[in-house]
């Protein structure tokens, strides 16, 4: 079948805050680039971002990106490459302050400066007291950001193919990467967009749970290409619980409330993380909290009817404050939990809200292999890419500033790649028959539902693979997955007279959400050891000795590998691991 194909220097797969960052460097050096959001951009999962946006600027008390680094370090565990690290730590004022200049709205304090809260796990003097590090636009910072970058983005004249979902990328015998196949969700056509130089930017997939803080289109589209071009998925085991997110609903409360002097409380009404982490409290690290809400309410001290979850206290505030700073989140928890929180507490349980691991790549945003050696034309940056630099366990308002730390980088290497190529490397006569006998399999009269071959695999994580993992389960958990990834071959779109396009793509999606898990599951089973938020209850402690690794979980065969963690920053000296006490 000949399909039609368009060519670029440039295309980058996502219209959230790192694919428009990188972009935005490619567009105004004047390349040719393309991005391809199956969404709006603006309806990108960035602007679902509350909190803020991390960086050393010291505008509330002294502050230096060193410390910033360490409690990065530190936050993930000790997982985390040290280089990438130290890169963004210390790139992070000048990334804030190019954003400003790009129009960004951020809060400013009474002297003009932009205003920072405090956030968990940020400290001053490496680990001493809490620090107000945290930029913000009100608890609507993603949201900011996504529209200033996608305006300058329009300015520049980057191309927008908007509600084209990308299905596969193209690789040559070399295993260069040669651009990507996609289909265009109004007319359901499958187009070919060759490339010098291929971003993937599509963001986390946190819709493998039951119960998560991420938008429906969040389904690991750039990790299930990846997969199926033979590339690893790296550190897949590892994802973030937010503490809070509304009973029921999921929806994200930020962690800016706690910043503001908000606090949890169990039936009892105990302040409940003063007796897990002493010191920082309700700032402590993600992992260490989503651990103790979920004990809490194990140990029968939780709140509501079937007492399954903790409240989230914030009236001591204030209404004028709460109306000035979180007013997103009154607004939530009057929608979503039936509660205005200037009077009432709000009802919230760990939440899946963030993937650590993704696909690796350097700090330039290449992709790599085994060895470091970069994948000829593929970059990834944002969530779903691993450079690493959350490691185990992210700290709040450390993921805006990975996009546009390494959203930028990225874009300057390619522009750097497309200046050495000057044509487009030919495409094999078979690139597309792989996608295109995926797409046509779901036209089979006979087989399952999306919907339950979806809820499936949603059961088998949520249950298998939680804040607390547990030997039998994991093992059942990898065995249920197995068969899931079985059960989608045979998937059908039932009702074929109502058929949109977007019924084929929900289904699409799946494969791809099934490669997450697959990936998670094998590696969760595998990894002996608690970290971060990695916590078995068989395996309670952290194994330097023989888990300081990322793992590398390769498609064929479920097989994974092991690399060591860089621990040797750029050009200050290591953070040397050690116990994480908050
Ligand atoms: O709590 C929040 O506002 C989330 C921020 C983040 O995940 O970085």
């Amino acid at each position: 079948m000949s399909l039609e194909t368009h060519q670029f220097d440039a295309v980058i797969i996502g219209g959230g805050g790192a694919g428009l960052r990188a972009s935005l460097q490619l567009a105004q050096a004047g390349v040719k680039v393309a991005v391809l959001s199956k969404v709006f951009p603006t309806r990108s999962h960035t602007v679902a971002a509350q909190g803020g946006i991390a960086a050393a600027l010291g505008n509330v008390a002294e502050d230096n990106w060193l410390w910033h680094m360490y409690d990065t370090i530190k936050g993930s565990d000790f997982l985390g490459d040290q280089d990438a690290i130290e890169f963004m730590c210390k790139n992070a004022a000048k990334a804030i302050i190019e954003l400003e200049h790009f129009g960004m709205p951020f809060d400013r304090l009474d002297n003009g400066k932009i205003f920072q809260r405090p956030f968990g796990g940020m400290t001053k003097n490496f680990g001493e007291t809490p620090i107000s590090r945290t930029c913000a636009v009100a608890d609507r910072t993603g949201h900011a950001m996504l529209h200033t970058l996608y305006q300058r983005n329009i300015q520049a004249n980057t191309q927008f193919f908007v509600e084209w979902f990308a299905l596969d990328l193209m690789r040559d015998a070399e295993g260069d990467v040669l651009g990507v196949i996609a289909l265009e969700i109004e007319t359901g056509e499958i187009h070919i967009f060759q490339a010098k130089t291929t971003m993937l930017a599509t963001g986390g997939a946190g819709r493998i749970f039951q119960a998560s803080t991420n938008a429906f289109i969040n389904t690991g589209d750039g990790l299930g290409m990846a997969a199926r071009a033979g590339l690893p998925l790296q550190d897949m085991e590892f994802w973030q619980f937010h503490p809070t997110g509304v009973l029921h609903a999921g929806v994200l409360i930020t962690e800016g409330v706690r910043g503001e002097g908000g606090y949890l409380v169990n039936s009892e009404g105990e302040r409940f993380m003063e007796r897990y982490a002493p010191h920082a409290k309700d700032l402590a690290s993600r992992d260490v909290i989503a651990r103790a809400s979920a004990t809490e309410i194990k140990a029968g001290r939780g709140v509501g009817k079937n007492k399954d979850a903790v409240y989230l206290k914030l009236d001591h505030l204030g209404e004028a404050l709460i109306n000035k700073r979180l007013p997103g989140i009154r607004e939530i928890a009057k929608t979503f939990a039936n509660v205005d929180p200037i009077h009432d507490p709000i009802p919230v349980v760990p939440t899946a809200h963030y993937m650590m691991g993704g696909i690796p790549t350097n700090l330039d945003g290449q992709v790599v292999l085994e060895g470091e050696k970069p994948v000829h034309g593929l970059y990834a940056v944002g969530e779903c890419a691993c450079v690493s630099v959350h490691g185990a366990n992210r700290l709040g308002s450390n993921s805006l500033l990975d996009l546009v730390v390494f959203g930028k980088a990225a874009g300057d290497k390619m522009v750097a790649e497309i200046a050495q190529n000057k044509v487009h490397k030919p495409l094999p006569i078979d690139v597309a028959d792989a996608t295109l006998a995926r797409v046509s399999r779901l036209e089979k009269v006979q087989g399952e539902s999306v919907v339950e071959v979806g809820d499936a695999m949603r059961r088998a994580m949520q249950t298998h693979c939680g804040v607390f993992r547990f030997p039998n389960l994991l093992s059942a958990g990898v065995d249920e997955i197995d068969a899931v990834v079985a059960r989608a071959q045979h998937i059908v779109i039932k009702d074929k007279s109502q058929v949109f396009n977007t019924a084929r793509v929900e289904a699409l999606e799946l494969d791809n959400l099934i490669e997450v898990a697959v990936a998670t599951m094998h590696a969760a089973n595998n990894r002996t050891e608690s970290r971060g938020a990695h916590a078995r209850e068989d395996y309670s402690e952290r194994d330097d000795e023989n888990w300081l690794t990322h793992s590398l979980f390769y498609k064929q065969n479920n097989r994974l590998a092991y690399k060591p963690v860089r621990l040797k920053p750029l050009t200050v000296e290591s953070f040397e691991p050690k116990k994480r006490v908050y």
